[in-house]
């Protein structure tokens, strides 16, 4: 089997607050796409990297023209109706079943190719597939509307869920149809169908670039590497 990853590229990042998709907010001198796609790129196992994007995206070939890989217009209205466009677009270049495809969010623009090698050490003669994570340190409070405290949660057995997160095609489609948009990753599709994926512990700087305070801390993190 060959090792394809996919990054789904097609949010509006509403969150951020920076006035268009945060994969094209410039950080350390480069759309946060980019910095993305270099460190997939620096993995050598990775046969290839699709991008995909909202059929409706108008930045991308300004924002990184010098892109040589593999781009598709397939997002939809959730992350998953991405995916699912993805791996479509991936068997139509060849991809098959039994492949491995590494699902990264274009907005942990700090992954490390080490992260990625090691991910698929521990993967790659799995049964079900596995997924970057980090251990919870703080302790974890539930809150309710008025932002009180309902309940501390035991953290000892909590992760923090990361990507990539990787999966055979065949599996991971399946998947995803079955559970459709209410998936925020993959792993709780594959996890929906009674198997369980495989925790690979990263790193807290494998962080995903949400609010608006974040793009300081990545760019910190991105010019001190
Ligand atoms: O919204 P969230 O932060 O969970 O998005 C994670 C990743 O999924 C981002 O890289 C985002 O661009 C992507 N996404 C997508 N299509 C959507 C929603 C999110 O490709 N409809």
């Amino acid at each position: 089997p060959r090792f394809f990853a996919l990054v789904p590229a097609a949010g509006i990042g509403e969150r951020s607050g920076a006035g268009m998709p945060k994969q094209y907010v410039d950080i350390a001198g480069k759309p946060m796409l980019a910095h993305t796609l270099a460190a997939l790129a620096a993995v050598p196992r990775v046969a290839h990297t699709l991008v995909v994007l909202s059929p409706d995206d108008d930045r991308f070939e300004a924002a990184l023209p010098h892109h040589q890989g593999w781009v598709a217009r397939v997002g939809g209205g959730s992350r998953a109706e991405s995916v699912l466009g993805g791996l479509a677009e991936l068997r139509r270049r060849g991809a098959t079943d039994d492949d491995w495809v590494l699902v990264h969010d274009a907005a942990r623009c700090l992954l490390r190719p080490e992260w990625v090698d090691a991910l698929i050490d521990a993967c790659a003669d799995d049964a079900v597939g596995g997924l970057l994570a980090q251990p919870i340190a703080d302790t974890l409070k539930a809150g309710d509307a008025e932002g009180r405290v309902t309940a501390t949660v035991d953290r000892r057995d909590k992760w923090a869920a990361q990507t990539p997160q990787m999966f055979r095609l065949g599996l991971v489609e399946r998947a995803l149809t079955a559970m459709g948009a209410a998936a925020t990753d993959e792993a709780s599709a594959v996890e929906a169908l009674g198997l369980a994926p495989r925790l690979v512990r990263a790193s807290m700087a494998n962080f995903k670039v949400t609010w608006p305070e974040d793009f300081a801390l990545a760019a910190h993190l991105l010019e001190t590497k």
